[in-house]
């Protein structure tokens, strides 16, 4: 018998569906309240409300787990591959040998990118944020995709898009980052793995093909593993709603790139080790910020820090702080903003505010200050952050179109002016 909900308005009440997941969480299905009651619900940020019901990731904020179409992120973060994980999210399973072969090659394929996506670089002014870069060049490939904008693609022509799109992020990333030092791009090499040739791409010189570190291997593939999907995120939910609308792939990843910019969601990675260096600039006074991001008055806020849903350690945080010591110890760096990290968040942590909040360190907490340890600039961080997330975002817009998820249209309730009428121009005050 399964379970119901009883919604007693006057002298009404509504039975209201409960559907359980397969990890135990329960929602009240709303879908038909407004044709029973005439009422909707209100839930400004959807803090309390889902948006659909997924297979992919499953995370619990309480306990801080998360786990990728089942598998625990300490495990696919250890023993995996961005582009295994990527398969994974994608199509719902770890892939055999050949299966793994064969995604990797059809990517290494689809690496090169139009030449006349060049000329967009002649367009952004120098200095031009690497976000809004990134957004414009994926949305434009749907322009040298054409087949992309049919209607009811099959399952096949989806797919491609889909090996086209995780193939070219990659050399549009590496490309962004090279044009913003006024270097050559450098193109992909069919002979590297996925992460590699990224690297290859962003750090290797025209002129020589340059060594790369395995350990920076390593520790990107887990930098983007951990990225790679989050629930219904910002971006993600962006990608969702804009897809519902039967807007390309290209277009619904654009979307979710631009909410992912915003400094409260995937922005934060640059605003942290921007947050460092001024801390450090300013001495190093640990205890003045943390007072500071207490501070109703202030509108500092301790970045890094916080989550809509952890409300214990973001288990990628843990894993990124430990991968930090690690890849700083490999490469023999003594990073000063790495101490201040360490010693805001001892800080924070045994501070009332913090503690009254459940404000823990997530995600992009510490993530900056590896990037920064792989040569990357900060303003590269979020770009960085989006070629991870590209998976999860992929993943997501697929399930909603196979699960044939209607346009996303929210209610509201009208707050506004009523029954006005128009008056001339030369009798308004
Ligand atoms: C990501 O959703 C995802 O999964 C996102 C993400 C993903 O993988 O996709 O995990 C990636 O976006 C991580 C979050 C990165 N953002 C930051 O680090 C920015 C700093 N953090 C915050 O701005 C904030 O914590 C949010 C935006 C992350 C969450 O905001 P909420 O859930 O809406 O919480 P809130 O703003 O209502 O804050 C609750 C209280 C408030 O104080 P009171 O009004 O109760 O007195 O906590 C305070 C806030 O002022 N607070 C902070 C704080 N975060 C919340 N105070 C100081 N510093 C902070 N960082």
């Amino acid at each position: 018998m399964s379970e119901t909900a009883q919604l007693k308005i006057g002298d009404k009440t509504y039975d209201l569906p409960v559907i359980e997941g397969t990890e135990g969480e329960k929602a009240i299905d709303i879908s038909k309240l407004r044709d029973q009651s005439g009422y909707v619900t209100l839930d400004i940020g959807y803090k309390n409300t889902g948006a659909t019901k997924s297979a992919i990731t499953f995370l619990d904020g309480e306990v801080g787990i998360l786990k990728y179409r089942g598998y625990p992120i300490e495990q696919l973060a250890e023993k995996s591959t961005f582009i295994e994980v990527a398969y994974l999210l994608i199509y719902g399973k770890l892939p055999t040998a050949e299966q793994l072969q064969a995604f990797e090659f059809e990517i290494s394929h689809h690496t090169l990118v139009h030449e006349d996506m060049k000329k967009f670089f002649d367009g952004f002014p120098s200095g031009s944020h690497p976000m809004g870069q990134l957004s414009s060049l994926i949305g434009a490939l749907a322009a040298f995709n054409p087949a992309s904008l049919k209607q009811g693609l099959s399952a096949g022509e989806i797919n491609i898009e889909i090996i086209k799109l995780i193939a070219k992020m990659s050399t549009i990333v590496s490309w962004i980052y090279k044009k913003s030092l006024g270097h050559p791009v450098i193109y992909p090499r069919n002979k590297y793995d996925y992460v590699t040739n990224f690297m290859h791409m962003t750090f290797g010189q025209r002129t020589e093909d340059v060594e790369i570190d395995p350990v920076v291997v390593s520790a990107m593939n887990k930098l983007l593993i951990l990225h790679a999907d989050h629930e219904q995120n910002c971006s993600t939910s962006t990608v969702r709603i804009v897809g519902s609308s039967d807007a390309n792939l290209y277009a619904s990843i654009s979307a979710g790139i631009s909410a992912l910019w915003g400094p409260l969601h995937g922005g934060a990675n640059q605003a942290v080790v921007e947050m460092l260096q001024k801390i450090k600039e300013d001495g190093g006074d640990v205890d003045k910020w943390v007072a500071k991001a207490k501070d109703k008055n202030d509108p500092f806020r301790l970045m890094g820090f916080g989550h809509r849903v952890y409300k214990n350690f973001d288990p990628r945080a843990k894993i990124i702080k430990k991968a930090c010591d690690d890849i700083l110890e490999k490469l023999g760096i003594n990073d000063e903003t790495l101490e201040i990290a360490k010693k805001l968040e001892e800080v924070a942590l045994s501070d009332p505010y913090f503690v009254e909040r459940k404000l823990y360190p997530n995600v992009d907490f510490y993530s900056g200050i590896i990037y920064t340890a792989l040569g990357f600039p900060t303003e590269m961080f979020t770009v960085l952050f989006a070629l991870g997330r590209l998976p999860g975002w992929i993943a997501q817009w697929k399930e909603m179109k196979a699960n044939k998820e209607p346009i996303g249209r929210p209610r509201q309730i009208y707050v506004g002016e009523t029954d006005k009428n128009y008056t001339d121009i030369k009798d308004r005050k």
